[in-house]
């Protein structure tokens, strides 16, 4: 029974993940993937995708993140996978989903689903070069053209040492269209003994109910259904009996109440990592994803929509959106979704002290 939260390279990046693990719900976070080309990467480009390596692995909510490597090199994978693990990475996923043109091209990503004696050479180097007491896992699309190699691939991976596989139910070919084929995702747990966690087309509490029984998995990944409505985590978890993760005690969720000084911390965050060129459309892509469940986001979205300056976007924020909660934090609260309930400071009751931004 565990939430994970989704890689998702330019969207989901530490800034996000630091407000969607605040939100509560999400046990484990996967970092977007780190590309491995021929070397071992220099610390600083670890760093820079995984800022949470300066805090033991951790957002500053508390929540661990495992860092995803990218790559078909199995001796470069490897010597990159024991670096990650040295600067405190709680774990190594590796990549085995992207469908991008110019991944395959260099043999990484889903392309290597061609061929699982590749795959299981990559996971048993990785395994080999990280200590035992750091997990290693893999994060697979259901295939590349199709899904005939969908169990060879995962039982490649399980025999090659890896404690965990992530399964994202749609072939390379697939790309993102709906639907994500859950049921294909039991066969494929049904072939392997590692847990495997189902991901893919999750947007609400009831597409959570089914893909858990379609796939028969006892734990989800979510990606753009938690960016769309960050008190997913939390809803799922209430609505289907789940006890609370370390820290969400008395975190609750309220909507667009809850969501307003997210958005303000968001805007901190980003001012603080991306360069002012680029800030307006950074919150311009949250925002867009959020006004497909939040009417006010909406609002705010087509209030910012031809806007490129970040003082006016600055300005707008302060002028509409609330920068404290409405309402405080009852200590040994329960866990709610929904309606205008109690809600944590920002970043108040997590293992991790919040950290500036
Ligand atoms: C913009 C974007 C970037 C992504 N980047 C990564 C990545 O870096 N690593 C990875 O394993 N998957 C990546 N994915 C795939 C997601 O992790 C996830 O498998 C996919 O979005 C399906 O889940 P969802 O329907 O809940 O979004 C990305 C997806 C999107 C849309």
């Amino acid at each position: 029974m565990q939430i994970l939260l989704a890689p998702m390279e330019g969207l989901l990046d530490a800034p996000l993940r630091d407000i969607l693990t605040r939100a509560g719900g999400v046990d484990r976070c996967v970092s977007e993937f780190i590309r491995v080309t021929e070397r071992v990467l220099p610390e600083r480009a670890f760093r820079r995708i995984m800022p949470e390596l300066d805090h033991g692995g951790l957002t500053p909510a508390g929540v661990p993140v495992r860092g995803q490597l990218l790559g078909s090199d199995a001796a470069c994978m490897a010597d990159n996978a024991a670096r990650l693990a040295e600067l405190g990475s709680p774990g190594v996923d590796l990549n085995f989903g992207c469908p991008a043109k110019v991944v395959n091209r260099h043999g990484g990503g889903a392309s290597l689903l061609q061929d699982p004696a590749h795959v299981h050479r990559v996971v048993k180097a990785v395994r080999e070069a990280v200590p035992a007491h750091i997990v290693v896992s893999a994060k697979m699309r259901l295939g590349f053209h199709d899904d005939a190699l969908a169990e060879d691939n995962a039982r490649a991976i399980e025999a090659a040492g890896a404690d965990e596989l992530v399964v994202h139910g749609r072939t390379k070919v697939h790309g993102y269209r709906p639907p994500a084929y859950w049921d294909r995702i039991a066969h494929v747990r049904e072939a392997v003994r590692i847990p495997v966690v189902a991901n893919g087309e999750i947007w609400s509490v009831d597409d959570a109910r089914r893909c858990l029984r379609e796939s028969g998995c006892d734990a989800i990944m979510l990606g753009r259904g938690m960016v769309a409505d960050p008190g997913l985590a939390l809803a799922i978890r209430a609505e289907l009996g789940w006890p609370a993760c370390a820290g969400d005690a008395g975190r609750t969720w309220a909507d667009w109440d809850t969501l307003q000084p997210l958005l303000h911390h968001y805007w901190r965050l980003i001012q603080g990592r991306v360069v002012p060129k680029h800030q307006a459309g950074r919150m311009k892509q949250w925002l867009n994803f959020l006004r497909r469940r939040h009417p006010q986001a909406e609002e705010a979205y087509q209030a910012l929509r031809t806007l490129s300056d970040s003082r006016q976007v600055a300005a707008w924020l302060d002028a509409h959106i609330a920068a404290t909660p409405r309402v405080i934090h009852e200590p040994g609260g329960v866990l709610a979704s929904g309606g205008a309930h109690l809600i944590a400071e920002v970043g108040d009751n997590h293992a991790c002290a919040p950290q500036a931004a």
